[in-house]
């Protein structure tokens, strides 16, 4: 259903050309946002921003790396010269795969860690003073219930994911009085391009990827429930909402 829960209302969603991000970008735009994406792979924005239009929404975009501080200041000064201003920042991009923890080099560990966890920080870094200037601006990471406790084969995804929630909670504390909020999503298992990286190998213990597994066995969530539970947590209705790790996941945590 069309609201205009986000008239007049710029937002800034990372990793919209595939699964979450591109969900929640459509949502932004349906319920009136202006809606800036960015992604990595071009062809998958380009696709979230026309179907964006052909609903009739607002949507323009640019790849955008959000691992490189360069890319993503060339991304905000893009954003801010088509749109003027700044509302929400969403921070979707993000990679991961299942791998025991001998076969994970530096230079995975690092990859990880520099798109789930140095993304934020650039993109945060960047949109800081755009969100200052606006009444009711907030941030949305999107961390995953890998963010609350360890998970075997996933060393690198659950330490970014951690950090992230930790980053969004300092945030929230010291930007409060400045009237900016700071909240996470945490999903469980969502049907992305992503989860195929997940699929454990068959040297991997099964009992330690069985605790993973949602109460209703092979229950996944579809990209809209998240993109639902971003957009509340970006919504006036969520003010008093503030560095909170909103946990969406069928129960696997309960
Ligand atoms: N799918 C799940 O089960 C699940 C669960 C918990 C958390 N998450 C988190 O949700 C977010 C979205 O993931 P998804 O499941 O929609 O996966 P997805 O693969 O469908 O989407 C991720 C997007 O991020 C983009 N991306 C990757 N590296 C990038 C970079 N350096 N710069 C810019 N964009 C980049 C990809 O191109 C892709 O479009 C991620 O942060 C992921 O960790 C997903």
């Amino acid at each position: 259903m069309a609201t205009d829960r986000f008239k007049d209302r710029v937002v800034f969603v990372t990793g919209a050309g595939s699964g979450i991000g591109r969900g929640t970008a459509e949502i932004f735009a349906r319920e009136g946002a202006k809606v800036f994406a960015v992604d990595l792979n071009e062809d998958g924005l380009k696709q979230t921003i026309a179907a964006i239009s052909a609903a009739g929404g607002v949507a323009d975009g640019v790849a955008c790396d959000v691992a490189s501080m360069a890319s993503v200041r060339d991304a905000m000064t893009r954003a801010i010269s088509t749109f003027e201003s700044l509302d929400v920042l969403v921070n979707a991009a993000g990679v991961g795969r299942a791998i025991r923890f001998e076969n994970m080099d530096e230079a995975e560990w690092h990859r990880v860690l520099s798109i789930n966890l140095y993304g934020p920080f650039n993109t945060t870094k960047v949109a800081i003073e755009h969100l200052l200037k606006r009444k009711n601006a907030n941030i949305v990471n999107v961390a995953s219930i890998s963010a609350m406790r360890g998970q075997a084969y996933n060393a690198h995804y659950c330490a970014s994911k951690a950090g992230l929630l930790n980053f969004t909670r300092s945030l929230a504390l010291e930007f409060a009085s400045r009237g900016l909020r700071a909240n996470c999503v945490c999903p469980g298992g969502v049907k992305t391009p992503l989860v195929r990286n997940f699929t454990p190998d068959s040297d991997m213990e099964p009992h330690l990827i069985a605790y993973s597994m949602p109460p209703v066995p092979g229950k996944w969530g579809k990209p809209e429930d998240i993109a639902n539970v971003i957009a509340f947590l970006a919504s006036d209705e969520a003010r008093m909402i503030n560095g909170a790790a909103l946990v969406a996941d069928f129960g696997v945590l309960a």
